[in-house]
């Protein structure tokens, strides 16, 4: 039955204990997957964004600064800005230790409590999946107002028109094929978007896209504010050359379509746990033997005992 709540209230219902705020991150409850999703996440971003020490840094959508606690200590200062405060208030307890960062609750689709051009750079990873398009857009809008002129700023959506991503978005489709269709769909349900359509979006919201990623089943976007004059040679060469440490591989991809196959096509489970086997096989493999025994344990009434 769709939800007709708002984002607020939606992220705050799931986060409402800590152990419901980590599962709605990364859909594992457990701070050892979380850890090892989080370093491959923050890895994406640090080298798409180029960080350095002296970078003010902002992540929308923070959620429990799964990337965040992670980024940190390579920055002068991270803002977490989300619109769910029970995602911040576990947020802030995970970021406890660290002093140079600070947390902004969001009330609508706006960074309204931030001021003009007061961040180097900015991302945004698994948030605008969850919204609606003119949302996304109307962000967009907002992080070209809150990143100086030349700052760069990293996201990704779900991609509409890579194989993985049409699988995925066609489970997404079939829930509705028998809905009651004068139900509104959930808020926060999950949206697919082409590599075209974003490019647009950042055109219009006063963005240069630098670098667009899209073989895997999302979009992910390196873009940078307008306002500087033309984009160097040195820095697209910079991204072009460091494009496989931020694209999602194809050794992603493929554990992930076996995670949708497993999880809504009847796949046995063990199937995930023989595609993990080999270490060898890329730096993905601990990450995703570490997700799927999670996931696996999560499901046992359905799967039977976690094999040993
Ligand atoms: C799937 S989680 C991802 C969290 C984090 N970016 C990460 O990768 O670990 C989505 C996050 O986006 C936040 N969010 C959802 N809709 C939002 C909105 N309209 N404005 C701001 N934050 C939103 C949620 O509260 C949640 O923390």
């Amino acid at each position: 039955m769709p939800t007709q709540k708002n984002y607020k209230a939606f992220w705050d219902d799931k986060a409402s204990t800590t152990k419901g705020a980590l599962l709605a991150v990364d859909g594992s409850a457990n701070e050892h997957v979380l850890q090892l999703t989080g370093a491959y996440s923050a890895r994406q971003v640090a080298t798409a964004l180029a960080l350095s020490k002296t970078d003010r840094v902002l992540e929308l959508g923070c959620g429990v600064g799964r990337i965040g606690h992670l980024l940190a200590p390579q920055i002068a200062h991270w803002e977490g800005a989300d619109i769910s405060a029970n995602m911040l208030k576990v947020a802030r307890e995970r970021l406890s230790s660290h002093a140079n960062v600070g947390f902004t609750e969001l009330v609508r689709t706006s960074l309204t409590p931030l001021a003009d051009a007061s961040f180097d750079k900015a991302y945004c990873v698994a948030v605008f999946i969850h919204m609606d398009k003119e949302d996304f857009y109307l962000y967009l809008e907002e992080l070209a107002r809150v990143v100086k002129p030349g700052g760069l700023i990293y996201f990704d959506t779900w991609n509409l028109v890579s194989h993985v991503g049409w699988r995925r978005y066609a489970l997404e489709a079939a829930q509705y094929r028998n809905a009651d269709f004068s139900a509104r769909k959930d808020i926060a349900r999950n949206q697919f978007s082409t590599p075209d359509e974003v490019r647009a979006f950042l055109e219009h919201a006063g963005f240069e896209p630098l670098l667009m990623l899209s073989d895997s089943p999302w979009v992910q976007a390196v873009a940078k504010r307008k306002g500087t004059g033309d984009t160097s040679r040195v820095e697209l060469d910079r991204l072009n050359a460091q494009a496989t440490q931020i694209a999602y591989t194809p050794l992603w991809t493929e554990l992930f379509d076996t995670l949708i196959k497993v999880t809504t096509e009847g796949l046995p489970p063990q199937a995930m746990l023989d595609q993990v086997s080999d270490a060898s096989r890329g730096e993905e493999i601990p990450m995703f033997r570490a997700w799927f025994l999670e996931l696996w344990r999560s499901n046992e009434q359905q799967w039977g005992p976690v094999p040993a």
